[in-house]
């Protein structure tokens, strides 16, 4: 596998430290810097020759002919957010020209990549991505939702007590305060967190504060790092979709994708369960929803699709 991170920055960083970890394949990191493209490629591969993998192959650069013929390209290219008066979507200027400019190198070298994104404001990052790159639409594909359940999954393992192995959330809609965490599919082995609270494991009042904390679980680690957005879990969300498309896994997971009527909505891109395999996402599960989050569903497309109407393509 050719891998190409477009973004050698924080999230970049360790998305390729990972992939060497895990013997993703070959790896390209791309900036627009290209000192710290190179800079970082050549302290990774210093870092490979201590876990003793001298076949690891990473390079840097800033020119897109060497991404050619990727089979991966993730996309970390852009402004993470430095505070939290910033909003998500205060970063759109900013990253909409980052985006053309990086759809226009995939779309030129690396036509078949799968792609993933991880810019924000991500559903639409992806959706111009999507329209300027003109990959196909199983290969586009937004990361939020994963990074969201982790840190559902975190709290409530924190809460509860119980191993987050055995804790299953899912989180779709927007990666914003808007986002709409599903409690009727989420559980603990199993037992869906309605239950839990019937059995009186779980406070309703502590659900709703760790709800609560889920949806600023940006702002949270910023406001303590000072100013320095999330790349841990991010990083590690994005290699969770590429090994699961690289190894065929089929795992469900929640990611952006492109709506082609899938719960009554059309092009758009939205945090929805999917299924990745090695053609990309091969499904959009679609899910019942309960009225409450079907509406919150409507009002983030309804936002995102006013965003989207003020962008030229
Ligand atoms: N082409 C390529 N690389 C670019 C471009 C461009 N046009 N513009 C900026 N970059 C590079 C920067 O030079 C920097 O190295 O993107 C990198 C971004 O890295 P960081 O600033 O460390 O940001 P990071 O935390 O990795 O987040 C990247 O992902 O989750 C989102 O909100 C986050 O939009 C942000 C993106």
């Amino acid at each position: 596998m050719k891998i190409a991170i477009i973004g050698a920055g924080n999230i970049g960083g360790i998305v390729a430290l990972l992939a060497i970890q895990r013997n993703l394949g070959e790896i390209v990191l791309f900036d627009v810097l290209d000192g710290k493209a190179k800079g970082k490629a050549l302290d990774l591969m210093q870092m490979a020759t201590l876990l003793d993998r001298k076949s690891v192959s990473i390079y840097g650069t800033s020119s897109y002919t060497d991404i050619i013929n990727a089979d991966i390209c993730v996309i970390t290219a852009g402004v993470p957010r430095a505070s939290e008066k910033e909003s998500r979507e205060e970063l759109l200027q900013i990253n909409l020209a980052t985006i053309r400019q990086v759809a226009c190198g995939v779309r030129e070298y690396a036509p078949n990549a799968f792609c993933i994104i991880a810019t924000n404001p991500v559903n639409v990052m992806s959706y111009i991505f999507y329209k300027l790159s003109k990959i196909s639409k199983n290969l586009v594909v937004g990361m939020a939702g994963i990074l969201d359940s982790a840190r559902f999954r975190t709290f409530l393992s924190e809460e509860l007590r119980v191993s987050a192995r055995d804790i299953s959330t899912i989180v779709l809609g927007d990666h914003n305060k808007n986002m709409i965490p599903l409690i009727n599919f989420s559980s603990v082995a199993g037992v869906s967190l309605m239950e839990l609270i019937s059995m009186g494991f779980l406070k309703k009042e502590k659900l709703d504060k760790i709800i609560e904390r889920v949806r600023n679980g940006g702002e949270e680690i910023m406001n303590l790092t000072g100013n320095c957005s999330a790349f841990y879990a991010p990083a590690l969300s994005i290699v969770e979709m590429m090994e699961s498309y690289i190894d065929d896994k089929k795992r469900v997971l929640p990611c952006s994708a492109y709506l082609n009527g899938e719960y009554s909505l059309s092009d758009m891109f939205l945090g929805v369960p999917v299924i990745i395999g090695n053609k990309g996402i091969e499904q959009i599960l679609e899910i019942q929803l309960e009225p409450d989050e079907r509406i919150k569903l409507i009002n983030s497309s309804g936002s995102m699709r006013e965003t989207i109407s003020k962008i030229k393509l």
